[in-house]
């Protein structure tokens, strides 16, 4: 049986993971820098990318660990090659390169917004295509209708921020921290959803994109008026819970009703999640009521495969079948194509 390894630093997250060619995965590890960004509010691309390479080398050990093998015993390197920060990408590409290189196995290039949708496929142990992908991250709020499990095709995307981004930004708004999205839950389980009537853009819209940048706005005058000076204090008590509910509340209607139209449009009966803002219990319960009242299948993977991590990256499983090896000029590309 061919064993993988997998690598992913676009972001973040240091991660390593092991699977083998059914795919079934033997050991997911990894390493957020969560701690390094957060008094910045965000995440520093320099920062991110010398943190890789302190960590990228431990965190591929105890993936090899974990999986009870040694590196002799891999038959595919792979790694998140696109989209991310080009330093922090920088740093996967080149370790993958050079363990294929020292290995002489083949190497296989992923994209990693792809691979969130993937992590559907590993969490149902069976196929699950075709079906409607949703992906719901910090970088990307993408429809796409997954034909096969190679075969993904865009049928739309926000406009501005991402769903994630939202949330960070809210985070930030209502003085909730970082990273932003799971504090606004937090914070939205004490609130009023109805509290706050906030924009839906393009809800009524034909085309499958989002827009979340001015409900963000929305947000701000909400509580600090259209003329006050910025930044403005977070507001107090009960009035943040109730912004964050409602906030939250507008994302998830918006994230419903573009999959239920998506769903119609292709006439598909299995909707699949990823990507961090996939961890929302908000999003899950909402997006569950929905395919149980259309009779749709939802497929959303645990909240370990929501967030990033490189046992995602077990889509190669798919290439490496077909013989789509990617050669070593595979390059770290910064912007999602595809
Ligand atoms: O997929 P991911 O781990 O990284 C990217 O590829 O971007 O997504 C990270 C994003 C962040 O914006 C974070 O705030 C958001 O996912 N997120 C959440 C939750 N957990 C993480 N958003 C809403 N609710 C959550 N529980
Ligand atoms: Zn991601």
């Amino acid at each position: 049986m061919t064993l993988f390894l997998a690598i992913e630093t676009s972001c973040d997250e240091t991660a390593a993971a092991v699977f083998d060619e059914v795919p079934r995965i033997r050991s997911s590890v990894v390493a957020s820098q969560t701690d390094l960004h957060a008094r910045f509010g965000g995440v520093v691309p320099e920062v991110a990318a010398r943190a890789h390479l302190q960590r990228l080398l431990p965190v591929l050990d105890e993936a090899l660990q974990q999986a009870q093998i040694t590196l002799a015993d891999i038959g595919c390197v792979v790694v998140h090659h696109m989209p991310g920060l080009i330093g922090a990408l920088l740093v996967g590409v080149s370790a993958a390169k050079m363990l294929a290189v020292a290995l002489d196995v083949p190497l296989i290039g992923v994209n990693h917004v792809h691979g969130h949708l993937y992590a559907c496929r590993l969490t149902a142990g069976r196929d699950i295509f075709p079906c409607v992908g949703l992906v719901v991250s910090g970088g990307h709020t993408l429809l796409y209708d997954c034909r096969s499990a190679l075969e993904f095709h865009r049928l739309g995307g926000t406009l501005d921020d991402a769903a994630g981004e939202a949330f960070d930004k809210i985070a930030s708004l209502l003085g909730l921290g970082f990273p932003g999205g799971p504090a606004v839950e937090r914070e939205a389980a004490n609130g009023n959803p109805q509290a706050f009537r906030l924009p839906r853009a393009l809800l009524h819209d034909a085309r499958l994109d989002f827009s979340f940048s001015g409900l963000k706005t929305a947000v701000l005058y909400a509580f600090a008026g259209q003329d006050n000076p910025r930044p403005a204090p977070p507001p107090p008590g009960q009035l943040r819970a109730d912004l964050a509910a409602s906030f939250q509340q507008a994302v998830v209607d918006v994230l419903v009703a573009k999959s239920r139209a998506a769903l119609q449009r292709l006439g598909y009966t299995r909707l699949a999640v990823g990507g961090g803002v996939a961890a929302n219990q908000a999003l899950r319960t909402a997006l569950q009521d929905m395919c149980s009242s259309t009779g749709v299948e939802l497929i959303v993977p645990p909240l370990s495969l929501c967030t990033d991590n490189a046992a995602m990256a077990a889509m190669a499983v798919e290439a490496w079948r077909r013989g789509a090896f990617s050669s070593l000029d595979l390059e770290p590309t910064p912007t999602l194509l595809g």
